[in-house]
C-alpha cells in the first residue's frame, strides 16, 4: 500500500475550519487507501514564542481533535513528532544540505517573520521547513517498493515546502545513492485555500484572522452561527461563484460545497433569486451539524488522558520503528561511522 504523511500545529486550543476542509478531512479519507503516518508538530510550535504548559495541552487537544475527526488509530500512526527523535537529527543533516539563500525565499518564513516581537524571528523558524522536509522522508518508502504515490495532503499554503522536500530529496540522492522516495503533495483544488471570514481574499489563520474571520472546530454553536452571519459579502445580491469578483461568496460556497457534496454550480441554480442571508443561514447549520459531533467527541477523548497518551505511545513506537529504519541507510550513506 502506497503512504502517506501529514503533520499540524497544535498551534491554539483548536483547530479551525480551513484545516479541517484543507487537509484533515483528507487525512481521514486516505486512511481507507493508503498506509498513514500523522503528527502533531509540537517542534515546529516551538519556533515561534508559547508557553510551556499551553503546548503541553494543546498538544493533547490536537491529538484528541484529530480522534474526533476520525483518525483511527486502529488504521493508521498518529504520533507527536517529538516522541520520534529521528526527526530532529534528519533535520540537522539536511539542513547541511540546504542552501542559506534557498531557506530565505520561503514565503511563510518572510510572512510570519514580519510578525515576530521583540526577539525578532528564531533560527528555528527559519529552519522551520527543513524539519518539515524531515518529518516526511524519515517515512519515505523504500526505493523500488511502492514508492510511487508517496503523498502528503495539505493546503495550498504549503506547497513551497514541499518542493523544497522534493528538491532536498533529490539533492541527498544525488549525493549519496537513491535513499529517498520523492513525495507528492496532494492539495485539492477546491478547498485548497478556505478564506478568511472578514477578509475573504486572505486565508483563514491562526496567526493573522482575527476572530471573527475564524471559525473554531470547537467553538461554541451560538458564536460560530453568528460568525457566519456576519462573514463579509460581496457588493450585488447575486450568489455566484467568481473568485474575482466575489472572493466573500465565493468562499461561503466553495465551504457548502465541501460539506453538503453538492456542487458551487448546484448551490448557485439552488440558490438563484435567494438572499445572502438564506445562503448563511443553511450553511451555518451545515457548519454546525459537522463540527458539533466532532466537538463532542474530542471532549470525549480528552476525558481519558491515560488512554490518549497510550494511543499516542503506541503511534510513536510504531512510527519510530520507520523512522529508525531510515536514519540508519541515512547515517551510513552520509558516512558516519556505525556505533557497532
Ligand atoms: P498548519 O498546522 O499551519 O496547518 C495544518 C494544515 O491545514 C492546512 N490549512 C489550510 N488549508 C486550507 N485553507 C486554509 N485556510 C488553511 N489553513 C491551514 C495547511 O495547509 C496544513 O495542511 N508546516 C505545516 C505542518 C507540518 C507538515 C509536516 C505538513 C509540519 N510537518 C509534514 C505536512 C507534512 C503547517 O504549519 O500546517
Amino acid at each position: 500500500t502506497p503512504r502517506v504523511l501529514s503533520g499540524i500545529q497544535p498551534t491554539g486550543d483548536s483547530f479551525h475550519l480551513g484545516n479541517y476542509l484543507g487537509a484533515l478531512r483528507q487525512w481521514v479519507a486516505l486512511q481507507d487507501t493508503h498506509d498513514a503516518f500523522y503528527c502533531v508538530v509540537d517542534l515546529h510550535a516551538i519556533t515561534v514564542e508559547y508557553d510551556p504548559e499551553a503546548l503541553r495541552r494543546r498538544t493533547r487537544v490536537s491529538a484528541a481533535q484529530l480522534l474526533a475527526m476520525g483518525v483511527d488509530p486502529e488504521r493508521s500512526t498518529l504520533f507527536v513528532q517529538s516522541h520520534v527523535r529521528e526527526h530532529s537529527e534528519l533535520a540537522w543533516i539536511l539542513g547541511c544540505l540546504t542552501g542559506f539563500g534557498e531557506a530565505g525565499r520561503m514565503t511563510q518564513f518572510k510572512d510570519k517573520s514580519a510578525k515576530q516581537g521583540t526577539g525578532g524571528p528564531s533560527v528555528g523558524l527559519f529552519t522551520y521547513p527543513i524539519l518539515q522536509a524531515a518529518d516526511i522522508l524519515l517515512y519515505t518508502p523504500v526505493p523500488g517498493a511502492g514508492g510511487q504515490g508517496f503523498q502528503v495532503p495539505v493546503g495550498e499554503d504549503q506547497r513551497q515546502h514541499l518542493e523544497l522536500t522534493r528538491t532536498l530529496a533529490q539533492r541527498f540522492n544525488h549525493r549519496f545513492g537513491e535513499t529517498f522516495a520523492l513525495p507528492e503533495a496532494y492539495i485539492p483544488k477546491a478547498t485548497a485555500k478556505i478564506t478568511d471570514l472578514q477578509e475573504p481574499t486572505a486565508k483563514m489563520s491562526k496567526s493573522s484572522s482575527s476572530p471573527q474571520g475564524i471559525i473554531d472546530v470547537l467553538e461554541e454553536p451560538g458564536s460560530m452561527r453568528k460568525k457566519i452571519m456576519r462573514a463579509v459579502t460581496d457588493t450585488g445580491t447575486e450568489i455566484t461563484y467568481d473568485e474575482e469578483k466575489k472572493p466573500g461568496i465565493t468562499n461561503l460556497l466553495r465551504i457548502y460545497s465541501a460539506l453538503s457534496g453538492s456542487t458551487t454550480g448546484d448551490l448557485e441554480r439552488q440558490y438563484a433569486g435567494a438572499g445572502y442571508g438564506s445562503l448563511k443561514k443553511d450553511l451555518a447549520q451545515l457548519v454546525l451539524d459537522t463540527l458539533t459531533p466532532i466537538r463532542e467527541r474530542t471532549e470525549k477523548a480528552l476525558g481519558d488522558e491515560e488512554q490518549l497518551d497510550r494511543i499516542l505511545a503506541r503511534g510513536a513506537a510504531r512510527a519510530g520503528e520507520v523512522a529508525a529504519r531510515t536514519m540508519e541507510a541515512v547515517r551510513d550513506r552520509v558516512g558516519f561511522v556505525g556505533r557497532g
